[in-house]
């Protein structure tokens, strides 16, 4: 959920050149408003030590979950031995849907992360068998890095069976956007671009299971303005006409893909939007050729992962309390990754091309149902999965094919699947067919 107030830049503009992009010298970019990356890893690991400290205060929270959620049928893949790969596996959302994983056994899960050392302390702390997972890194803020991770995946000779696209970051107290070395603003990359470019390396590989081939990328109300959160809750996912994101790709001062000016929340929410339109995308493409199952879900209010690591101490305090008693849009870490593990590989979700909720997926505020024991409507903490109907912009096609070809341009790849020499840049790719 990301709800924020829009922060305006304070300080401005001083200008110079900025490190060549893909072979070009990128447009310059206003110092004052430049985070460098490595600044903003020290703040949010700073706050995430923070948010470990508060972990006792909402453990009561936590531990108050509703009964299992999981399908029986996740558990008839137990002799299926299939491999998952789970981007952002070493916290929240990521973690939780290993450990449902490995309780209900029959996966071995690669867990794609930045930061290697902590995916082996979470392992360890679930208590996974040394044969069912492993470790490769993936740092989603470049480019290079995710082609790495796909060779060194495919190195290991194992068959690809899912692909969970789940890591994200969530940026709205930054008065300044970031920008990741490729040269994109870092939502828009971290959470779009590196996710799009690992669909479409793996997609060849996944088309070969034989064991219920899955690519799933987790999206969000936020980027849904059909449901409460995302369409009532300013600011509002909107691609625009996508002209920043062109911007962006001929290397251009433009931090957000509909153009306008920087808002750290709308871009989660704008590359919340095009997560889920790349699915439907992604299914219109290649679902009748590979037999691939293309997903997208939301797991619920998940008030205390570290995806809030921005926001004040007494907000992360609150949200969780307030989004279980008052709005009932609250789902536990556990319930979340039993959700998440469910669309990975429940016959339940078997079905291609469809945003997954459950309980309501918040279309509605929550009303106490006295028939399940709980609230309904608000996408929170138990009922059962359906298929929610994601909104009219997420389904337009004509921009969802716009987003595809500005995204294959980004990633610096040709509509055939092949890289363009140079890579990413407008002017190239132009020429290229000629
Ligand atoms: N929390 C919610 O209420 C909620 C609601 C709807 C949808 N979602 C979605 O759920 C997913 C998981 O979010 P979460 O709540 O579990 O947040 P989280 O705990 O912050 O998890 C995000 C994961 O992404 C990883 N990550 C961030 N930047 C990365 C980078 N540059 N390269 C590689 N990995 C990176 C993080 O790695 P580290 O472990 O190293 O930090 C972390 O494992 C996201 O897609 C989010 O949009 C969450």
């Amino acid at each position: 959920m990301a709800f924020s107030m829009k922060t305006t830049a304070n300080a401005r503009v001083q200008v110079k050149q900025q490190a060549s992009r893909n072979g070009r010298i990128a447009a310059a970019r206003p110092v004052a408003k430049h985070v460098s990356l490595s600044a903003r890893r020290q703040v949010a690991s700073g706050l995430n030590t923070n948010t470990l400290a508060k972990a006792n205060v909402r453990a009561s929270i936590s531990s108050n979950r509703s009964p299992l959620v999981v399908s029986a049928s996740i558990f008839s893949k137990k002799d299926k031995n299939r491999t998952v790969i789970i981007t952002g596996a070493s916290s929240g959302l990521g973690k939780a849907t290993v450990a449902a994983l490995n309780n209900a056994g029959g996966h071995h899960i690669v867990m794609a992360v930045r930061d290697a050392a902590k995916a082996e302390q979470v392992a360890q702390e679930l208590g996974l068998p040394a044969k069912s997972y492993s470790i490769l890194e993936l740092q989603l803020d470049s480019f290079e890095s995710v082609k790495t991770f796909v060779r060194k995946f495919k190195a290991t000779g194992r068959q690809l069976d899912c692909l969970c696209c789940n890591a994200a970051v969530y940026l709205p107290n930054q008065p300044v956007p970031t920008f990741t070395p490729d040269g994109y603003e870092e939502s828009v990359q971290v959470n779009h671009l590196s996710h799009f470019l690992l669909c479409r390396l793996l997609m060849a590989d996944l088309a070969k299971s034989k064991n219920d081939p899955r690519m799933i990328i987790v999206g969000s109300i936020t980027g849904n303005t059909n449901t409460v959160g995302g369409g009532a809750v300013a600011p509002f996912a909107n691609l625009g006409d996508l002209k920043g994101l062109e911007a962006m790709i001929d290397g251009e001062q433009k931090s957000m893909m509909d153009g306008k000016e920087y808002w750290g929340a709308k871009c989660y929410k704008d590359s919340k939007l095009a997560n889920m339109m790349t699915v439907l995308q992604l299914h219109d493409r290649y679902h009748e050729d590979t037999g691939i199952t293309f997903s997208s879900m939301y797991p619920g209010c998940i008030a205390e992962t570290a995806l809030f690591r921005q926001k004040r101490g007494w907000f992360r305090w609150f949200f969780p309390i307030f989004m279980k008693f008052v709005t009932g849009g609250y789902v536990s870490q556990e319930e979340a990754g039993e959700r998440l593990a469910q669309v990975v590989s429940s016959e339940d979700c078997s079905e291609s091309g469809v945003y997954w909720a459950w309980n309501g997926g918040a279309k509605t505020v929550g009303w106490y149902d006295f028939s399940m024991g709980g609230v309904r409507g608000a996408g929170g903490a138990g009922g059962k999965v359906f298929k929610c109907n994601p909104s009219a912009e997420c389904r337009d096609k004509v921009l969802g094919d716009k987003l595809w070809e500005l995204s294959e341009e980004a990633v610096g790849m040709t509509g055939n699947g092949l890289f363009s020499k140079k890579g990413g840049s407008r002017k190239v790719m132009a020429g290229a067919g000629k």
